[in-house]
Order: structure tokens, then C-alpha cells, then sequence
């Protein structure tokens, strides 16, 4: 069930990213400086690309809101390519234009090209690229910049820390790691922590399987781009039950907790804790020193596809994750109280 939805489009190099939402509760402020400031938090980050030299993503919202507020009608949202007039032959809509400038054909390991290019029946392997690229994640941070703001007007809050890069586990050490890796032609990936304040108690369910919190939560985080694990409060590989369960306690004869190992939910359920996700970043699969690969034009030996990239995006990538859990605590705040408008949330929620 989704009450707080929407469809993102747009590629890589295309015209712009557009994002159309639905559910924002009326009067809702929409403040565009917080969403590029968002936009701005994704693009930065120790280890990124030149892209993010030429481009400085800004939102243009072209409905749903007036004078600062949420009307309640779909929000559309639009952050164009800065870099499209040298695409614009490239990336033409018309047949008229069609070019071979900037296609490629040998297969980039460790990202969507093969699947891609056989499940779509693609030859040029751009085809695939434009849209598996990560760059939709910047429309991803704008609609989540949407969501933090209907968090911000109910208390609710939330950051991200980065815990690992490569093998360095002290942040001293990170731009070390990320240096070295780019000396060497080569990447690094590394773990990070999202953590949301100030949740109520019984946000998801256990009654059925589709409706744990946890479970859609590890699905908009492990659908980033370059994700490969997510967990929900600390890691118990290893720990018995009496080290890792979170014992209730009575103070001021109010029940408490004195440990969050569980990272919030139990049993599908918000428990009232601070949220606690944590994600793994693969090493980003695009690297000066190209892997080995295959011409799918010619089925000949080749170095892999070379096209400008991040070194590290472990930073941005921490961003994204925020900007995705706040889409689901959102819509899991909207499934529990409805609300048309920001005052009957607000009074629904005391
Ligand atoms: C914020 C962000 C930036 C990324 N930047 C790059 C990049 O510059 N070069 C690259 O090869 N992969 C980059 N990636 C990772 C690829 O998009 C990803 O590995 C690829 O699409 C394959 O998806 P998968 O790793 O989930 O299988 C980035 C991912 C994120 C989240």
C-alpha cells in the first residue's frame, strides 16, 4: 500500500530528471532551499567524479504547491542536466539525429550493461547506461528532501555517519584510503549508518509479511545503486541473546530502554528507539585501470568501458539512503494516521 508515491524519469545525460509525488499532506512547507541543499549533500563527498564540478543540481517544481505550501495535488519535481547541450545530439528523442557518437559495446563488469543490454535486446550498451547510472538518484534525494520536510513538521529527524572506507574503520584514515585507491587507477566502497529521531511507536506490522517496516526498509536501501548489505541496529553475528536483546526497564514509572541493539524494530514494528540502518557500498565498478572484458560487438577480448567516475561515493551514497527511508516512514506515517492536511496529521499524532 502506498500512500506517499511516485515515479521518478529521466537519464543520465537526458534533458532533465523528473519526479511526480503523491500524498504530501496540504499545507505542508516546501522550502526549495532544504531540497537543493539535499541535491547539494548528494553531489558532495570526498572521492567524487568531475560531474559533480560541472553540475550543480537545482530543483524547479513546476505544481502542487503555492506560496511555500503543499496543496495537496501531485508535486512535480524537476532537476535538469546541466551538462545537456553536449548531449543533446546524443541523447536526441528524434530519429533524425540518430549517431554512433558515444556509443559503446564492451561490457563495464560490475554494472547492469550485460543483463541489460540481453533483457532489453540492446546494442549499444548506452542504452542500458543512461538509466542504470546512479544519477537518478539525485531525483531520488529531491523526493526524499519532500519527505524529511513532512517529517520536520512532526519532530522527526534524521543523519547519516560514515562507519567504514575500503579497510579504515577511523574517519582519520578514510581520505587515506580513498587517495590511495585513486593513485592506484582503482576504487573504494565502505559501510555507512542512517539514523531517524523521534519515531512513534508501531509504524509497520507484524500481522503480514509484506507490512514489516524492516523488510521495506531493506528494500530502498539494498535497491541503491552499488548496496550489497543492510542491516537494521547492530550486526548480532556472534553475540548471545542476553548480549544483543534490549532488556525494558521502569524509570520515573515509564518504560525504558537502556540499549538499542535492535535498531528500532521489533517485530516488523517501530519500537520507539532511534532507527538504526546500516549499508555496505561495493567498490565503484568504473575504474581508471579498466577491468577486463568482452566486445559484445565483436566477442573479442577488451578493457572494460571507461567513463568519467566516482573514485568513492560512499558520502552521497549515505545521503540517498536517508533521502529513501524517509520516503518509507513517511508513507508508513501516512498508512497508520491518513491525514489530508499537515493540522490533522499534526492533531492525529498527539
Ligand atoms: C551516489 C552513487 C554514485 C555512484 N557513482 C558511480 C560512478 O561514478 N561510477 C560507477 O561506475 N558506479 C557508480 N555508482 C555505482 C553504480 O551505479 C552501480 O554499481 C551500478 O549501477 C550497478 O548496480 P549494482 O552495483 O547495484 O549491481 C554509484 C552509486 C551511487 C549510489
Amino acid at each position: 500500500m502506498e500512500k506517499f508515491r511516485f515515479l521518478t524519469s529521466g537519464e543520465s545525460h537526458g534533458k532533465c530528471l523528473t519526479a511526480i509525488i503523491e500524498g504530501v499532506p496540504a499545507g505542508v512547507g516546501i522550502d526549495i532551499d532544504f531540497i537543493n541543499s539535499e541535491l547539494h549533500r548528494r553531489q558532495q563527498g570526498y572521492g567524487r567524479g568531475d560531474r559533480m564540478k560541472i553540475e550543480s543540481d537545482t530543483v524547479e517544481i513546476t505544481s502542487g504547491v503555492r506560496f511555500g505550501k503543499a496543496l495537496g495535488s501531485p508535486i512535480t519535481l524537476v532537476v535538469k542536466n546541466r551538462d545537456f547541450e553536449n548531449w543533446q545530439k546524443i541523447m536526441s528523442v528524434s530519429p533524425n539525429n540518430r549517431t554512433d557518437d558515444k556509443a559503446f559495446s564492451v561490457y563495464r563488469p560490475g554494472h547492469a550493461d550485460y543483463a541489460g543490454s540481453v533483457k532489453y535486446n540492446q546494442q549499444d550498451l548506452r542504452n542500458i547506461l543512461e538509466r542504470s547510472s546512479a544519477r537518478k538518484t539525485a531525483i531520488e534525494v529531491a523526493v526524499g528532501a519532500v519527505a524529511k520536510l513532512i517529517l520536520k513538521e512532526i519532530g522527526i529527524s534524521g543523519s547519516s555517519e560514515i562507519t567504514q572506507i575500503g579497510s579504515a574503520c577511523c574517519p582519520d584514515k578514510f581520505h587515506k584510503e580513498i587517495d590511495l585507491a585513486k593513485e592506484n587507477g582503482d576504487s573504494v566502497g565502505g559501510k555507512f549508518v542512517v539514523v531517524y529521531k523521534n519515531l512513534p511507536v508501531g509504524l509497520g506490522s507484524h500481522v503480514h509479511w509484506d507490512r514489516g517496516i524492516d523488510g521495506r526498509l531493506a528494500q530502498v536501501v539494498m535497491s541503491i545503486p552499488a548496496i550489497k548489505a543492510v542491516e537494521i541496529g547492530d550486526n548480532p553475528l556472534g553475540l548471545c541473546g542476553s548480549e544483543y536483546h534490549d532488556e525494558f526497564k521502569i524509570k520515573d514509572g515509564e518504560i525504558c530502554r537502556t540499549s538499542n541493539h535492535a535498531g528500532g524494530v521489533e517485530g516488523g514494528m517501530t519500537n520507539g528507539q532511534d532507527l538504526v540502518v546500516s549499508a555496505v557500498m561495493k567498490p565503484i565498478p568504473t575504474m581508471m585501470k579498466p577491468l577486463e572484458s568482452v566486445d559484445s560487438k565483436t566477442n573479442e577480448k577488451a578493457k572494460a568501458h571507461y567513463e568519467r567516475s566516482d573514485v568513492c561515493a560512499v558520502e552521497s551514497c549515505a545521503v540517498v539512503a536517508e533521502a529513501r527511508i524517509a520516503w518509507v516512514i513517511v508513507n508508513e506515517i501516512l498508512l497508520k494516521y491518513g491525514s489530508d492536511s499537515i493540522e490533522e496529521l499534526k492533531s492525529r499524532l498527539i
